[in-house]
């Protein structure tokens, strides 16, 4: 058994208007209640944090956004800010999300400096790591999943690093219907906390949850969740509904369990 709580996060991308996004919450409230052996995260759309927040009161389920820039304030016409986010109560960030560094432009850099000024927030940074199909044809996973970790964390050191929770997502698994196979998501997981291990010590390596992410539904997040190292998911279309999110909470128990 780890000690390490399992984690299950729903990221709702660009889905669901305020009444959606409170129906919703509130039937996963309602399954989590004041608490279970894993810990559950939802992340819904910006204009529906404030609200989501009040529904999930009295309620252990947490708060996500999906995105932050860096600075806490400015002429940064568009952005939220790590001071915002806490500010509505989020406790967790989605950062440097495949879909961000593929569709926006987003940098190691960029993602560098968004997830250090969350940890000074002491919100917490998920950070989004994945390969494409290409780069895994071409035997690179790993090179691009342990460069993309290495880049995000420089300079930050395990005490800088804190709570930062890690989530593998293979580009071409992504709401795609086709996920990495267990053993597959374990290597990598295993790969990036011996990386980690190196770079900012074993005590601190072996704390990260690391989240695999990429077509986890109810039928195949137990196995994935076997895996020694797969520490919870990061869920997207499975966590647009309660009849497929829920089971996968379920099964984040069971790894917490076992
Ligand atoms: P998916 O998305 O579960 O729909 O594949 C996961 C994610 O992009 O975080």
């Amino acid at each position: 058994m780890t000690s390490r709580r399992p984690l299950i996060a729903g990221n709702w991308k660009l889905h669901k208007t305020l009444a959606e996004s409170r129906e919703l919450a509130r039937a996963i409230a309602s399954h989590v209640g004041s608490g279970l052996a894993c810990e559950v995260v939802v992340g819904p759309v910006a204009t529906s944090l404030a609200a989501v927040k009040n529904t999930l009161a009295g309620s252990a389920v947490g708060l996500a956004a999906q995105n932050t820039h860096w600075e806490d304030s400015g002429a940064f016409t568009g952005e939220l800010s790590p001071v915002l986010l806490l500010d509505v109560g989020c406790g967790h960030c989605i950062i440097g999300h495949s879909e961000r560094r593929q569709l926006f432009g987003e940098t190691d850099a960029g993602v560098r400096k968004k997830v250090a000024a969350l940890l000074v927030h002491k919100v917490v940074p998920i950070l989004c790591v994945g390969e494409s199909l290409e780069q895994r044809e071409a035997g690179q996973t790993l090179d691009v999943v342990l460069g993309q970790v290495e880049a995000a964390t420089e300079g930050l050191d395990a005490v800088a690093l804190g709570p930062l929770v890690i989530a593998y997502e293979p580009i071409w698994a992504i709401g795609t219907g086709r996920t990495a196979k267990a053993e597959d998501a374990q290597e990598v997981h295993g790969a990036i906390r011996a990386r980690l291990a190196e770079l900012k010590g074993e005590s601190w390596a072996d704390s990260v949850r690391i989240l695999y992410g990429g077509s986890v539904k109810p039928s195949n997040a137990d196995e994935l969740l076997a895996q020694p190292d797969v520490d919870g998911a990061l869920v997207g279309g499975a966590s647009l509904s309660p009849d497929n999110f829920i089971p996968i909470i379920d099964a984040g128990v069971r790894r917490a369990e076992s």
